[in-house]
């Protein structure tokens, strides 16, 4: 067994642990076996480019372990998280025959994660899953937490549900046929864990000190996700705090068709909006957009949203923190230290336009920076 870090989230009845290490996947089959409590196949949820590179990888460890499973392949990529492919999920699951004693395996990325997650809860009412993170947004952030959903038209993740893994098994050295651009993607959201809770972690990216390997990574913010998600498993208040750089970052996702910006790209985006928000009201330190914008340079992350950052403002009300005539706004104080608050739409437009505090990068018109 290969496992270098554990963590667990404690949920009472629902908790379930985290198994971190290189290689790992050889040993999901005795892993995941103990959850098959039926004969029902279990159903793999997979995307085209997974089953490609690691599908025989898993296939030949639940094989050896004696788990019965069917694939179940879709394309990949954020324009499949849909309704329509939720619906192919469960065409899927009709014509394998998966009842409600049997098991989802959630093997890909944050969409495959997403939708395999929704559809395990909503078939049959729901059915157990197991999360098998692929990408380091997903080793890091999605796969843990039990946030589940497609996008609509309307807006992102608006269709979804809460709903627990019963494990999480992830194998870092899947991540060495992971592209660049989603590598920096996943470190995208490991800047976020710095920015709202741990300056340690955030000055070691800044400064592209190594950070440890990435079990080591994956674990600490995992850590920080499930110290969060054990206080506010419902997203109602602290769990918000993972959501900075999210309230712009999803408009800016649904804005460009969800295609243009990768998720962790917006995510980035938005990190830089939220702290010029919080400089220009008074609230956030000055110099810690600068710093979040260093931190994504380092590591290749474009930080200034390239467009105009006016038509955003009206998406805003589709945001899942969205009150009467405003937003709840996930802030820095300073790095490390995050906090929620309540703006109107009128506030955010007029702290966004140019030539407040000397800071002009989010210009209103005109296209912008
Ligand atoms: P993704 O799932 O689309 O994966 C990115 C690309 O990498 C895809 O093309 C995929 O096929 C490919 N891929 C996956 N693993 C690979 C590997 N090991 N080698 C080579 N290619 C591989 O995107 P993502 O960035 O992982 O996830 C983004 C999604 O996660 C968004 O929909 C976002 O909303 C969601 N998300 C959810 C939560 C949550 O708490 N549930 C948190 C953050 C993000
Ligand atoms: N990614 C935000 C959350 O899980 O709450």
């Amino acid at each position: 067994m290969k496992i270098e870090r554990s963590v667990e989230v404690g949920l009472a009845e629902r908790k379930y642990v985290i198994l971190i290490g290189r290689g790992i996947l050889e040993n999901a089959g005795d892993l995941i076996s103990p959850l098959c409590i039926s004969r029902s196949p279990v159903a793999v949820v997979t995307d085209t480019n997974v089953w490609r590179l690691w599908g025989e990888r898993l296939a030949s460890s639940l094989s050896e372990a004696g788990v019965a499973f069917e694939p179940i392949v879709s394309p990949a990529g954020e324009e499949n998280k849909t309704l329509g492919g939720l619906s192919c999920l469960y065409d899927g699951f009709a014509w394998m025959g998966l009842r409600r004693d049997g098991l989802v395996i959630a093997f890909g990325g944050g969409v495959v994660g997403d939708m395999a997650g929704f559809a395990a809860a909503t078939w049959m009412r729901g059915i157990r899953y197991v999360q098998i993170p692929t990408t380091l947004l997903a080793q890091v952030d999605s796969s843990v937490g039990g946030k589940t959903a497609v996008n609509l038209p309307q807006g992102k993740n608006l269709a979804g549900v809460f709903y627990q893994p019963k494990l999480v098994v992830t194998d870092t050295s899947t991540l060495e046929t992971l592209p660049e651009r989603e590598i920096r993607c996943g470190v995208s959201e490991v800047i976020k864990y710095g920015a709202i809770s741990s300056a340690n972690l955030f000055n070691k990216l800044l400064d592209r000190t190594p950070v440890g390997g990435m079990a080591e990574i994956a674990g600490e913010c995992c850590r920080i996700k499930s110290e969060i998600v054990e206080r506010d498993e419902l997203d109602s208040r602290r769990r918000m705090l993972l959501n900075f750089g999210h309230t712009f970052g999803h408009a800016i996702e649904k804005i460009s068709g969800f295609g243009e910006y990768r998720h962790g790209e917006a995510v980035a985006f938005g990190m830089v909006i939220a702290a010029v928000i919080g400089e220009r009201a008074g609230v956030t330190r000055p110099g810690t957009a600068d710093k979040i914008r260093k931190a994504l340079s380092a590591w290749g992350l474009d930080a200034d949203y390239p467009q105009d950052s006016a038509p955003l403002i009206p998406l805003l009300s589709a945001d899942k923190k969205s009150v009467e005539g405003g937003v709840r706004m996930i802030l820095l104080r300073r790095i490390g230290d995050a906090f929620v608050k309540r703006m109107s739409f009128s506030e955010i437009e007029a702290l966004l336009k140019p030539g407040m505090n000397g800071q002009t990068r989010l210009d209103f018109e005109g296209g912008g920076r």
